[in-house]
């Protein structure tokens, strides 16, 4: 089959990446270009893999070809910033960007991860974290933003467990008032349960694999989210769909954190359904 990103490339052409060390996994080109093709955009998105230490190269590659946007991953999440004109406050809070995209002749670093957790929640599952305990289990890149995230949505309160206590207090600070830190005990009493660890990841997938919490502190009022979506189906999500909980995998994330961007990019609100089909291909 011919392949239809590739066949349509013209000289009018604008191409956005992904930029990252390892980058030959990332699901972004499939998500992305589908949400491109969807909406009828002259776009293509590839994905360059950049040595890590080269990500202001990166940048200047970006202003030199006209790249439309970029979107940035390990391990360039930080070092891009000093490259770029300016950031949004929540890159600024989170030290962090995973999205550069033009302002003019500005080059501007956004971070969208939390932002898209917080929106495939209200949109796909119906859940809003308005009013709602929430526990963050990690408190690295991934954890950082979605706690900030829950703390602008208005969440009741947003308590952090780490294995390291002082990273999960500097997480915290990043929710605001509501920014607690906490233990897995807390589990048991939270609405929302976040694995933002790297636990699990890799695991054979359904119940077999280690667990970031005790299952038994899982209940059937919670819905419990996991960012790890390698295998979709988690050894943590095994445990909350047996005890009745509602179980959602990592891939709205990553889904409406790319939306986002491509947003920002092109102006064009993009068919999220059809960024998700393509992601859970
Ligand atoms: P990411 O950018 O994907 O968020 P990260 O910054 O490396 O990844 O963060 C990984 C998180 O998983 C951290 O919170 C880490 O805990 P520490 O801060 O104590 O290192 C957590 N993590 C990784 N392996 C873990 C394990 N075996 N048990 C508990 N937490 C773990």
């Amino acid at each position: 089959m011919a392949d239809p990103v590739g066949s349509s490339l013209r000289g009018s052409t604008r191409i956005a990446g992904v930029i990252g060390a390892p980058v030959r996994h990332s699901r972004s080109p499939l998500l992305v270009n589908a949400a491109f093709a969807a909406a009828g955009l002259d776009w293509a998105f590839a994905a360059f893999e950049v040595a890590p230490g080269r990500a202001a190269d990166a940048v200047a590659a970006m202003r030199t070809l006209g790249l439309g946007g970029l979107s940035v991953t390990m391990p360039h999440k930080h070092d891009v910033i000093a490259a770029l004109d300016r950031v949004t406050p929540d890159a600024a809070a989170l030290d962090a960007v995973n999205c550069i995209a033009w302002e003019g002749d500005d080059l501007v670093g956004h971070n969208t991860d939390g932002a898209g957790l917080v929106r495939s929640l209200r949109l796909d599952h119906q859940v809003d974290p308005a009013g709602l305990r929430c526990v963050v289990l990690g408190a690295g890149g991934a954890a950082r933003s979605v706690v900030r995230a829950l703390g602008e949505a208005g969440a009741a309160q947003v308590t952090v467990v780490n294995r390291t206590e002082a990273k999960g207090a500097a997480a915290a600070e990043l929710a605001g008032p509501a920014g607690r830190v906490g233990a897995p005990v807390d589990v048991a009493d939270a609405h929302l349960v976040i694995n933002a660890t790297s636990v699990g990841m890799g695991s054979p997938g359904g119940a077999a694999g280690p667990l970031p919490v005790d299952a038994a502190l899982l209940h059937g009022e919670q819905v419990v989210v996991d960012l790890v979506y390698l295998p979709l189906e988690t050894p943590l999500l095994a445990a909350a769909a047996a005890c009745g909980a509602r179980p959602v995998d990592g891939l709205g994330m990553l889904v409406h954190q790319a939306a986002l961007a491509v947003q920002l990019w092109t102006g064009v609100v993009p068919d999220v359904g059809a960024m998700g089909r393509a992601a859970r291909q």
